[in-house]
Order: C-alpha cells, then sequence, then structure tokens
C-alpha cells in the first residue's frame, strides 16, 4: 500500500530511487514520483508505473546525492498526476512522500484554508505537509520540531519521508503503523518500505518503531521519540539476498514464486521438523506451549489468502488438539468488541506482516492480555514484532499481488504446530504422529510432481479463458482451498468466481450452473470423497462443465469429470498444500492468457497498511 524510497550519500539519488520503486511496485502502482535535491527542490511525478515516470522524464537533470519517491496505491483522490506524491508545500520549499491515511485530515484542511491556504491535490497527504509549514512557519522552527509537533496532532497511519530545500542533505522521516526500514551504509543511508530498495547496498537495517522520528543525513542517523528524547537505533543484519526478489528467468514472480514452493515449503519444515526422531522444534511456540495446550480456545485473525489458511488451520488444529478455533476477519474483529479473555491464545496470521486490520486487531487483544502468536514471512515486520511469540514462515519474498507460496508455507508451519501440541497434549498418539510427521515431511516432493503438470494446466487455462463465472468447491479441508482458488482467479484474471463448500452449493449457487459455468472441484481422495463425488454428478446432470482436482489413480472421478488435474495421494490433513497449486497455476495461466499483468492486478496491493 504504497512503497517509499529516500537516498541520502555520496551516490546519485535518482536511479537508487528508481531501482527501489520497481521493487516496491508490489505495494502499489497507480503513480509513481521522485523529489531530488538538485539545487532546489526537483519533482517529477506521473499517473501510471515506475517504468512510465522513466519514460517522461528521459534528458531532464536528475543529478542529486539526496532523494525521495514513491510509488502509489490511491486512497484519498483517484489516480492522477496532480495526486500523485511527492507534494509540495505552499511555499514550494518542502517536499513529502507518504504512505497511509490522515484520517483527520479533512479538519486540518479546514483549518488550513481558514488561513488562507488552497490546495492542488484531493489528498490528505498535501493537507498534512501544509499543516506542517504551517507550525513550521508559526512557530519559527526547523521541519523536524514542526513535524513533531504536527504529528502529535494527527491521527491515522503514516510512514513519512520529508525534504526541506534549506537542508539539502537531509531526510526527516517519521511512522506510525507502516513499516519504514533505514539501511545503513558507509556515509550514506537507504530509505523504503522493506529491505528491498537497499540490498545490494547495505545488510545493516534498523526498523523504525512506531511514534519513532529519523533525521537521517549521510553520516548520521538520528532516531527520536515524539517527545525529542533520542533514541539508540537498534541495528539488525538482513538475510535476504539479492536474488530472492528477482525474477530467476520467470516471466513472472508469480509464476517463480509458484515454482519456489517445493523449496519454500521444506525451508520453513528445516531445522524445526524431525522426521526420524519425531521432533518439533518451534522455540518461538514452545514457550507459550503450556498456554496453547490449556487453551479453551484459539482464535485465529487474519486476512485474504491468509484468513484461508487460518480457516484450513481451524479443521486441522481442532482434529488435532481437540482445542475450540475460531477464525475471524481481521477487519470484523478489531471493532465488534470480541470477548477476549486473560490467556486466550491468539494467532495472527500475515505474509507482510503489516496488514493494518490485522495488526491492530492483534494489538487490541494484547492489551487485553491474551497471548498473541504470529505466523509471519516477512521477518522484523509490525505484526511478528508484536506478537509475543509465534513462528516465521521462511517462505522468501512474496513479490507477486497474489499470495501463492506464504499460503503454503503458512499452513507448513500451522500444521507443525498442530502436530506438536496435539501430540503434546496426547490427543495424538505416538503412531499417528509419526505417520503425519512423515506425512509433512513428504510435502515438498510431492508439490514438485504436482508442478510437473504446468503443460496440462496451460491447456486448461486456454479452454476456460473465456468463461464469464466460475465456480469452486469443496469440502473440509479442502473447502478452505476452493476459497483460495476462487480468490486466485478473480484478483488475477478479474473473471467473477466464487468458493463454496460443496454442499452448500445445492442451498443457491446451484442456480447459477448451465452448460456455460466451469465448476472447479476440490476433490481429492478424503473422508468426504463419496460426498464430493455426489456433488459432480449434480453439476454434471445440469449439464456443468466440471474440472476437478483429484488423486492420482482415482479413476472414477477421472470418468465423470471434463478435465482433471491430478495431485499425488497424501492424507487429508497435508492435501491443501497439494491441491492449491493447480488451482494458482490455473488463475495464473488464464490471467497470461486474458493479457493481464498477473503481478499487478488492478486495484489491489500487497501490503494493506490502510484499514
Ligand atoms: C490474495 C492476497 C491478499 C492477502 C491479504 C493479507 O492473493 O494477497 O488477500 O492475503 O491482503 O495479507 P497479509 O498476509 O500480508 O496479511
Amino acid at each position: 500500500m504504497c512503497g517509499i524510497v529516500g537516498y541520502t550519500g555520496p551516490r546519485e539519488a535518482y536511479p537508487i530511487i528508481i531501482k527501489g520503486l520497481k521493487r516496491l511496485e508490489y505495494r502499489g502502482y497507480d503513480s509513481t514520483g521522485v523529489a531530488l535535491q538538485n539545487g532546489g527542490l526537483k519533482v517529477f511525478k506521473k499517473k501510471g508505473k515506475v517504468a512510465g515516470l522513466e519514460d517522461t522524464i528521459v534528458g531532464k537533470d536528475l543529478h542529486a546525492h539526496t532523494g525521495i519517491g514513491h510509488t502509489r496505491w490511491a486512497t484519498h483522490g483517484e489516480p492522477s498526476d496532480i495526486n500523485a506524491h511527492p507534494h509540495t508545500s505552499a511555499s514550494g520549499k518542502l517536499a513529502i512522500i507518504h504512505n497511509g491515511i490522515i484520517e483527520n485530515y479533512s479538519q486540518l484542511k479546514q483549518e488550513l484554508t481558514n488561513k488562507g491556504y488552497s490546495f492542488k491535490s484531493d489528498t490528505d497527504t498535501e493537507v498534512l505537509l501544509n499543516f506542517i509549514e504551517e507550525i513550521k512557519k508559526n512557530n519559527k522552527c526547523d521541519l523536524e520540531e514542526a513535524v513533531r509537533i504536527a504529528l502529535k496532532r494527527v491521527t491515522g497511519a503514516y510512514v513519512i519521508l520529508l525534504l526541506d530545500e534549506d537542508k539539502p542533505d537531509t531526510i526527516i522521516a517519521a511512522r506510525k503503523g507502516s513499516p519504514l526500514v533505514i539501511g545503513i551504509g558507509k556515509g550514506e543511508h537507504f530509505l523504503g518500505s522493506d529491505a528491498s530498495p537497499m540490498l545490494e547496498y547495505t545488510k545493516e537495517v534498523v526498523y523504525v518503531n512506531d511514534y519513532e522520528l529519523a533525521i537521517v543525513k549521510p553520516d548520521e542517523l538520528i532516531l527520536k521519540n515524539l517527545g525529542n528524547a533520542k533514541l539508540t537505533p537498534y541495528i539488525q543484519k538482513l538475510d535476504i539476498e539479492l536474488a530472492a526478489i528477482e525474477k530467476g528467468g520467470y516471466d513472472h514472480f508469480m509464476l517463480k514464486e509458484i515454482f519456489e514452493q517445493p523449496q519454500t515449503i521444506y525451508d520453513c519444515l528445516r531445522g524445526r521438523l524431525d522426521a526420524v526422531a519425531g521432533t518439533i522444534t518451534m522455540s518461538g511456540i514452545e514457550q507459550y506451549a503450556e498456554q496453547i495446550r490449556h487453551a479453551k480456545r484459539i482464535v485465529m485473525v487474519a486476512c485474504g489468502t491468509s484468513w484461508h489458511a487460518a480457516l484450513t488451520a481451524e479443521y486441522i488444529f481442532e482434529e488435532l488438539c481437540r482445542i475450540n478455533v475460531e477464525v475471524e476477519y481481521a477487519s470484523e474483529f478489531r471493532y465488534r468488541n470480541p470477548v477476549i479473555h486473560r490467556g486466550d491464545v491468539i494467532i495472527a496470521i500475515s505474509q507482510s506482516g503489516e496488514t493494518a486490520d490485522t495488526l491492530v486487531a492483534i494489538e487490541n487483544a494484547k492489551a487485553k492480555g491474551a497471548i498473541i502468536l504470529g505466523v509471519v514471512n516477512v521477518v522484523g515486520s509490525s505484526i511478528a514484532r508484536a506478537s509475543h511469540g509465534g513462528a516465521y514462515t521462511h517462505a522468501g519474498p512474496e513479490i507477486g499481488v497474489a499470495s501463492t507460496k506464504a499460503f503454503t508455507a503458512q499452513l507448513a508451519v500451522l500444521t507443525m504446530i498442530a502436530l506438536k501440541i496435539g501430540h503434546e497434549k496426547g490427543v495424538l498418539d505416538d503412531d499417528r504422529y509419526m505417520h503425519l510427521l512423515n506425512e509433512l515431511y513428504e510435502v515438498p516432493e510431492k508439490c514438485a510432481w504436482v508442478l510437473k503438470s504446468k503443460d496440462h494446466i496451460k491447456a486448461l487455462a486456454e479452454k476456460y479463458k473465456d468463461a464469464r463465472d466460475f465456480l469452486y468447491l469443496g469440502r473440509g479441508y479442502n473447502f478452505p482451498v476452493a476459497l483460495e482458488g476462487a480468490l486466485k482467479l478473480k484478483e488475477i484474471s478479474y473473471i467473477h468466481a466464487e468458493g463454496y463448500p460443496a454442499a452448500e452449493m445445492k442451498h443457491g449457487p446451484i442456480a447459477l450452473v448451465d452448460e456455460n459455468l466451469p465448476v472447479v472441484f476440490v476433490a481429492t481422495k478424503d473422508t468426504y470423497h463419496d460426498k464430493v463425488i455426489s456433488n459432480i454428478q449434480e453439476i454434471k446432470a445440469r449439464k456443468g462443465k466440471v474440472i476437478a482436482v483429484i488423486t492420482d489413480g482415482d479413476e472414477i472421478s477421472k470418468a465423470l469429470c471434463d478435465d482433471v488435474i491430478i495431485v499425488p495421494e497424501a492424507d487429508e490433513i497435508m492435501a491443501p498444500m497439494l491441491s492449491v497449486v493447480p488451482l494458482q497455476l490455473l488463475a495464473y495461466y488464464i490471467g497470461v492468457a486474458r493479457g493481464c499483468d498477473v503481478d499487478k492486478p488492478r486495484n489491489l496491493a500487497k501490503s494493506v497498511t490502510v484499514e
């Protein structure tokens, strides 16, 4: 949800900023802009993607050693050249980029309008900047002081980077609720929404916390709180390599990430699961294992694909641990005044670790005494830091906007937690525990097997790409997979798709079925298989086209369906990690066949840092 980049140091700032913005485009891409300190502030901005901005400023003098850049996901004001960031203040001496929402901007705007200010854009950001400028002018203070005073009046979420024409080598940065990383170089500093813009320059970073303000110069980083007290920056080492954020020969990040899954699931299990010794080692869970074992209920909060992982985990935890699980949309949970008791266990699931609703949901629950466990991909992210314990998913950077490898890694982590707790509780006897440990251990290899169907799935995509709607159905562990398959298709190809529990179909959606409706069944062999077969028959009887994900050797289903995609046999608890993969590929190939920008689908952003 908006990407921000900054640089100050001896190098040329513009190429660093542009490259950084391209890496952050997954966060938003409806307009782009840069501000450079080049004998005064020079601002270049344009509606559209980063490449579009580059084309329009060819031949301009872009020389600068300090600058900021922004790629936008619109909140206030439509995507346009005017609404693109950076914004400049009324005097033209200050420039700002912003990720987040200033909730009380209309009140601030009114105050400024009463003082004679007028605004070029429709954004909350321009209001904030002029509010800061007004304080600077009135209080006769420097920009740092003005920002500090202004932020005490502001409600909402933000990361802001500001330039002041009179301090050409300094960037002022502040954060609340949106991510900010500062990379420490030799005589230079890099700023970003995540570490990707700075990976080739430094491995030393500082994750700025909420209500902190940074004064960033080439050879100095000063961190303060809003009370003006100096803080010691906590420098951490990055363990991401540059290759992890490049396409590596694939046409799209999404495809690369789908194909990475055998490795990412393996990376997630590595060092934790020992299928020979029969152990699962997860220190961030072990600390709270007793509370989890005795929990009367576990609440899982998440959004989107991560919510689907939570829903799958509900089935797994209830089966393996016999603990009641409630799965909550973070956006509903945070506003519903939910009943939370001291000691309740909340599991927050998030790829980015920055999703605003999930973050606030756990902060609220924490304040009521709950134990918060994070299942998060991005190391050092806000949700990871706000959690008491938990486990990283180790899937590596996920750049394609549609989540793929994060989902399977989340399932791998959640399955390990459930196995561990279920065994410790005595719900799982040793035999079943060892069987499931081995089944989990085999998932990466089986996932590689599934990926071999790629050409067949591509051919199916060609066949069905012109459908207007799709229905996705599944039961039990495969019901959340059906939801996830439908979500992938709609976000990547813009085809309307709905996911339903297969049996629920009779209570309404069956009215949609005719010879033009492809119905995707997730129909691997499990406890409910016979029932799913009956549901397939019901669709066939109404001339629907059935595409089914089935288990290797299931000749009955094969004979019944129009098209099948085969996955290897696996315990039903592990099946979602395999059956989701063909659905990711189907969505991908349909999206590509329809000419969609699958890595950057319209209106979406990877990291939803506004509510
Ligand atoms: C779907 C997708 C989104 C995210 C959701 C939560 O492909 O990417 O639905 O799953 O925005 O994001 P995280 O997991 O980062 O909290």
